[in-house]
């Protein structure tokens, strides 16, 4: 076993700049795994990698030390293309909700694993609890069971699966190394890939409520898990999308259950719908059963339009133990005692609507959590009514808050007072969909 006279030769090598051979990745992290290296160390070596980076065979054995550090999934015996789909995270990001039915419905399996929220951003775990009954913790039997009669499953990231990251993860958070893209990189990949897929969509968010401010740095995260999938033999491709404004209308979690509804029902917000079909339609094509974009469009429309989307949700809930008579009667779902109207200041075109505000805001509210340990209302929300480049006038609503508490109503209006930027000049809407970067 190595002593830590030959880590600190590591640490000092990636600070100057040295690439590290595979085996001393592999060591580092099975090391660091089995607690027999401390945090200090660690921490410099992570703050090392967010200066220096790393090379693209560095990154390669980093992720795969990192996804084999504990359990490997193997769905080897199911028959269909698996294909999952993430996102970097965002504001409003309800898409897997609808889209995991969607593409199920069209033959291809989705073993999709999700997150809570973090920060700002909403966790499709949370929304889908908001459903009566529903549980999102299931044993790698139950998940299994689920995928294997349904085509799809929604569930979290059993304990078991790529413990070297929920250390990482959490030591990044405490020593300002999250923002590094080889680190942030090998986390969503090595999670992703330790669900033996065959191949992954990514939804690289960019814009004020994404990680990635910036298009350039979204490529570039991008490109880097894109060459990783490729590096295991699994396909990838990245759709980069705006998060300068929530998706959609809903903000929260029982009301981002109810737009997912009218996505699944052939309606929703328009934004909402195009993301949803395009990364659905991604999926068909690289599980192979579309040969091209338009034709996997039509068939995802089909399974709305024919009820089986919907269909699909309702037995999935059911075998999850949720209630699927609230997919239809949403009384069933929970919701706020109060709502607020926030109100345009002056007429005009909205020149800004901030994601990042909004979903504070929403967090403030009592939709997220501000301590990893807190409890969530599912029945509060924001739903935005006016978007960048929509005219309004003054007095006309923006926003309606769904609240039940006055304490967390008045924490929350300051950010939703300054969300909304309104010109005097029309505006143009920004591009929802900004590039695609595939191998
Ligand atoms: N999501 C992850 O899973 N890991 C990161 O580092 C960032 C976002």
């Amino acid at each position: 076993m190595e002593n830590h006279f030959s880590f600190i030769e590591h640490i000092e090598a990636k600070r100057d700049g040295r690439e590290l051979p595979a085996e001393a990745l592999r060591s580092i992290i099975s090391r660091f795994t089995a607690d027999e290296i401390p945090a200090y160390q660690m921490s410099a070596f992570l703050m090392a990698v967010l200066w220096r980076g790393m090379t693209d065979a560095e990154l390669s054995a980093w992720t795969e030390a990192m996804l084999r550090s504990g359990d490997v999934l193997d769905f080897s015996d199911i028959p269909l293309p698996k294909v999952d789909k993430h996102s970097t995270g965002g504001v409003g990001d309800k898409v897997s909700i609808p889209l995991a039915p969607m593409v199920a419905a069209c033959g291809v399996a989705v073993p999709m694993m999700s997150g809570r929220g973090l920060g700002h951003t909403g966790g499709t775990l949370d929304k889908l609890e908001s459903i009566p009954g529903f549980r999102s913790r299931l044993d790698p039997d139950e998940f299994r069971g689920v995928l294997t009669e349904h085509g799809m499953v929604l569930a979290g990231q059993s304990e078991t699966l790529v413990p070297a990251d929920k250390r990482i993860y959490a030591l990044r958070d405490a020593s300002g190394t999250v923002p590094s893209i080889p680190l942030i990189a090998s986390s969503i990949m090595s999670k992703k890939l330790a669900e033996d897929l065959d191949s992954l969509v990514l939804d690289v968010k960019v814009g004020s409520g994404a990680f990635m401010k910036d298009a350039d740095s979204a490529r570039v995260l991008a490109e880097t898990m894109v060459r990783i999938g490729d590096a295991h033999g699994t396909r990838v491709k990245a759709v980069l999308t705006n998060m300068d404004q929530p998706l959609g209308a809903a903000v929260g979690n029982a009301v981002e259950i109810e737009e997912s509804l009218d996505l699944l029902v052939g309606g929703g917000p328009e934004d909402l719908q195009r993301i949803t079909f395009r990364l659905g339609a991604e999926m068909l094509v690289m599980g192979g059963v579309a040969p091209g974009l338009d034709e996997a469009e039509a068939r995802l429309r089909e399974a709305v339009d024919s009820g089986r989307a919907l269909e699909k949700f309702g037995d999935v809930v059911a075998a999850q133990g949720g209630d699927p008579g609230a997919l239809t009667d949403r009384s069933l779902l929970p919701h706020a005692a109060h709502e607020h109207v926030v109100a345009a200041p002056e007429a005009g075109w909205v020149a800004v609507c901030d994601a990042l505000d909004i979903g504070v805001a929403s967090v403030r509210l009592g939709g997220g959590r501000q301590k990893q340990e807190d409890d969530i209302d599912h029945a509060v929300g924001i739903s935005v009514e006016a978007k960048v480049g929509d005219r309004v006038e003054t007095g006309q609503t923006l926003a309606r808050v769904a609240y039940n508490g006055r304490a967390e109503l008045q924490a929350a209006l300051p950010l939703l007072e300054r969300a909304w930027e309104i010109a005097a000049e029309p505006v143009q809407a920004p591009a929802l969909i900004i590039d695609t970067v595939a191998l």
